[in-house]
């Protein structure tokens, strides 16, 4: 997809389609009215009776009057108070897919009210709208077939629509946003993608192919390697499956670097390609969503790629534990006992609390490569879902001044988290008899008691992002497919951005 930025009126743009997103109870002067006036009324008419108002992001679809593009539409955008970053992704992203079917080549997108609202202006608008239009165009339904009956469009060129403004700084914004957008879907490609197709070994060699193409250096430690560092509960998790596990570690930027602020930032992403729990195996209901364990790893993968398009050489680790987590007479056994590799032992009371075992030995292997800064993404808990739903990632951290680091990339990137505090006292709860801590204890707190273990394993400031309930829909939104949603893919770029030169 091509983007052109053109700063003549949206009544001068020719295109298949021209979308227009209206805010709140518009004036109809100005560029609205005059576009109105061009519909012949149609816009305001639709808009008066209830359209683009009924539900949000509801669209009318309006003949093009006098207009030179081929059709309108008017997508309801909200009021203007809820206009924020998040809010013009997801326009973006429900203009494309209102297209589902339709044949649209090119589409053009007034900024309009949305580049007056917004901090940073039309080329924060273009970014987001281009965003939002690239990721609204995935679809996990064509993974595993060659054609669907009605696909989204796939754009020859998206003409966004800012009179007045700079134009090179507006195209600027919008190649920003078409990069975020493609990393993001990159990310829920992977993730979407079955068990049986990727293994640790694929999703190894699918990171290699990204470093290739994006000039990464990448380490993959197979289980021999994993054995001699001591890698104890990466590889307790994995010795059940006939698919080893892989330890997957990809770097921007020279080793023994750091980046702008002085850090070397590691992303640690959860890489479980399948968890049917292993031994303390799960109930068949839903089993099949399990293949979406692996998202964590998928979105680290990604972002680094990403960062690596927008700023190459900015210093970065990925480090993504790639394991199937399967039951089977090599399995681990609740209670067993492994040491992990920072040497604190593991009293495994539930195999099917491995996330918290692979991180665990990942940030300490971050560490060790010099990581001072940790983040790790993680569909880790069921209980986030729980109380936090699809839309909102539960997050953890320590120190304070980290956290909030991290909390200002995700207001950059649009993307919500709410703080889950990490409470000392819990800790007990999580005594073991034979070893220095148990895997999983009395599910009250379980949320908590997760971020409490995991933080067993650092010695950095670290953040860790729970998207048990935010890695994938299991409907689809007016923005956005079921499946894989890339959540925290944009937030981690932008915390990464942030040490660029
Ligand atoms: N991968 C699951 C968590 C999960 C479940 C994410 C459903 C998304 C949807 C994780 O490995 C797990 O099994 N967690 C257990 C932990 C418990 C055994 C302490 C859970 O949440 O039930
Ligand atoms: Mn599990
Ligand atoms: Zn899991």
């Amino acid at each position: 997809m091509h983007i052109r930025v053109v700063t003549d009126q949206p009544w001068d743009v020719p295109a298949d389609l021209l979308a227009v997103p209206i805010v709140g109870e518009p004036a109809w002067d100005g560029t609205l009215g005059e576009l109105d006036r061009r519909t012949g009324g149609e816009l305001r008419a639709q808009h008066a009776f209830g359209e683009v108002r009924s539900k949000p992001f509801a669209t009318a679809l309006v003949a093009n009057g006098d207009l030179p593009a081929g059709r309108v539409l008017a997508i309801g955008a909200g009021e203007a108070a809820t206009i924020d970053r998040r809010a013009v992704v997801r326009i973006g992203a429900a203009i494309e897919r209102r297209l589902e079917g339709r044949a649209v080549h090119t589409l053009a997108v007034s900024l309009g009210d949305l580049a007056v609202l917004l901090d940073g202006g039309a080329s924060a608008a273009a970014e987001l709208i281009a965003r939002g239009v690239v990721e609204g165009g995935f679809d996990p339904s064509t993974i595993y077939r060659d054609a669907v009956e009605s696909a989204l469009p796939v754009l020859d060129e998206l003409v966004l629509i800012a009179p007045g403004a700079d134009a090179v700084s507006v195209a600027a914004g919008a190649e920003r946003g078409q990069v975020m957008g493609e990393g993001a879907n990159l990310a829920r490609r992977l993730a979407n993608r079955s068990a049986n197709d990727v293994t640790p070994r694929v999703l190894a060699d699918e990171a290699r192919a990204i470093a290739e193409e994006h000039g990464l250096s990448i380490d993959v430690v197979g289980p021999d390697r994993a054995a001699e560092m001591g890698m104890g509960m990466f590889l307790a998790v994995g010795q059940g499956s006939d698919n080893p596990p892989q330890m997957i570690v990809l770097r921007s930027g020279p080793e023994g670097a750091t980046d702008a602020r002085g850090r070397l930032l590691a992303l640690v992403g959860k890489g479980v390609c399948f968890d049917s729990g292993g031994i303390s195996i799960k109930s068949a209901d839903r089993m099949e969503e399990m293949k979406m364990d692996k998202t964590g790893a998928c979105t680290v993968i990604a972002a680094i790629a990403t960062l690596a398009r927008l700023a190459p050489g900015t210093p970065l680790l990925a480090v993504a534990p790639a394991v199937e987590n399967m039951p089977g007479p090599h399995s681990a056994r609740p209670g067993d006992v492994v040491r992990a590799l920072n040497g604190k032992t593991v009293d495994i009371i539930n195999t099917d609390a491995e996330g918290r075992l692979i991180l665990g030995d990942a940030l300490t292997y971050a560490e060790q490569l010099g990581a001072t800064h940790l983040v790790d993404v993680a569909t880790l808990t069921g209980a986030v879902a729980r109380a936090f739903g699809e839309l909102v990632t539960g997050a953890f951290g320590t120190p304070q001044p980290w956290f909030d680091d991290v909390m200002a990339a995700a207001a950059r990137a649009g993307e919500a988290f709410w703080q889950v505090p990490l409470v000392d006292e819990y800790r007990a709860d999580m005594d073991s008899w034979y070893a220095d801590l148990t895997n999983s204890s009395s599910s009250d707190g379980g949320l908590v008691k997760s971020g409490l273990f995991i933080r067993e394993f650092v010695t950095r400031p670290w953040v860790h992002m729970d998207i048990g309930g935010t890695a994938y829909f299991r409907k689809a939104r007016p923005w956005a497919s079921r499946g894989a949603t890339g959540t925290t893919h944009a937030t981690l770029v932008e915390l990464a951005l942030a040490g660029a030169r």
